[in-house]
């Protein structure tokens, strides 16, 4: 909690803290630590369902750390349920201060959620996150569109159709995506409004597909379809202001990666709230700002990612964290 504290002086703005504070006793010494130094919004999660509770004690033994050197399930098993048992005769429930309850949830249909004297923006959009994020385990496939008449020639932004190798990976993409989503019942494919987005999704049949605005690549703004080298000749400023900082950095009349990482807001809690695999057919910098939050890298590292064309990365997001995966479908 002095760590968070801390955190919180040093320009934090949202800390985790992680721990059993079952009993009013421990939670009021933690509201006696923040004041002065931070908001408290405490959040308790109540599952009456059976079948989940023992899904979950199940994973616990069988991928936590605090089981990793108990190699016999039965005495984990026993351990844990031991550890419930005396959880639960010290428990008392939150009612005190700020708090978000949120009960029977898990399923994603019917529960109930509870919010006592939260107000604020950035609470608010707790309460919104957190309404709208599980752990079904789904996964997220990003790709960038296939290559375009404006990558060719080493142009930036524009709204070109797609080259030869670009219409043949659209092709490789379909026949990926059939084969590896053809026992899903459902799944959505989500593109920008920019064409070489919507004509590498032509050839995938089957699926509902979606436009999203918040998808269409980084602004360029004035250099909107010109070249590095041109912007370097024509405006040397510019170009060195981006140098310098390019996730600050924002084209004239155009856009930042810190604009974008802003503008992808709804689609990062949509693809939280999705339990059916989604595709996700964008732009470079677009994607580079959604697997960073996804696979949890800072935001310096954001503009100058690897997001190579012709590839696919899948995410697979469930109980255990996130998984990756990468698919080069063209040379
Ligand atoms: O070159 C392809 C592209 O998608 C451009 O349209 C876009 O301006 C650029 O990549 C973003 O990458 P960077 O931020 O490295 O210039």
């Amino acid at each position: 909690m002095e760590d968070m504290i801390d955190w919180m002086h040093g320009g934090g703005q949202v800390g985790i803290f992680d721990a059993t504070n079952s009993t009013r006793k421990r939670r009021y010494m933690l509201m006696k630590m923040a004041e002065g130094n931070c908001k408290i919004i405490f959040l308790e999660t109540i599952c009456n369902d059976r079948n989940i509770i023992e899904r979950n004690v199940r994973l616990k033994i069988q991928q936590s750390p605090d089981y990793a050197d108990q190699p016999d399930y039965e005495a984990g098993l026993q351990d844990f349920l031991e550890r419930l048992t005396n959880y639960e005769k010290v428990y008392e429930p939150v009612q005190e201060g700020s708090y978000i309850k949120m009960i029977d949830m898990v399923k994603g249909e019917g529960g109930q959620l509870q919010v006592n004297n939260i107000s604020g923006y950035l609470p608010g959009r707790i309460v919104f996150f957190l309404v709208n994020s599980h752990l079904a385990p789904r996964p997220i496939l990003l790709t960038r569109h296939g290559e375009s008449l404006h990558n060719v020639r080493g142009r930036v932004g524009g709204d070109t159709v797609l080259s030869e190798d670009g219409e043949l990976y659209s092709k490789k993409l379909a026949n990926f995506i059939e084969k590896r989503l053809k026992n899903e019942k459902t799944a959505t494919i989500w593109t920008s409004t920019l064409q070489r987005t919507i004509l590498t999704a032509t050839p995938i049949v089957g699926f509902p597909k979606i436009q999203w605005r918040a998808l269409d690549e980084i602004n360029s703004g004035v250099c909107d379809g010109m070249t590095y080298e041109e912007i370097k000749k024509i405006m040397p400023e510019e170009y060195e202001s981006r140098k310098k900082d390019k996730l600050r950095y924002r084209y004239p009349r155009g856009e930042s990666y810190l604009d974008v990482i802003q503008r992808l807001e709804p689609v990062i809690i949509e693809l939280e709230r999705q339990r059916a695999p989604v595709v996700v057919i964008s732009h470079q910098a677009v994607l580079r700002a959604l697997y960073s939050y996804f696979a949890d890298r800072p935001l310096r590292e954001v503009p100058d990612m690897e997001m190579p064309l012709h590839t696919i990365i899948e995410i697979q997001m469930g109980v255990t964290g996130v998984e990756e995966k990468r698919y080069k479908l063209m040379d």
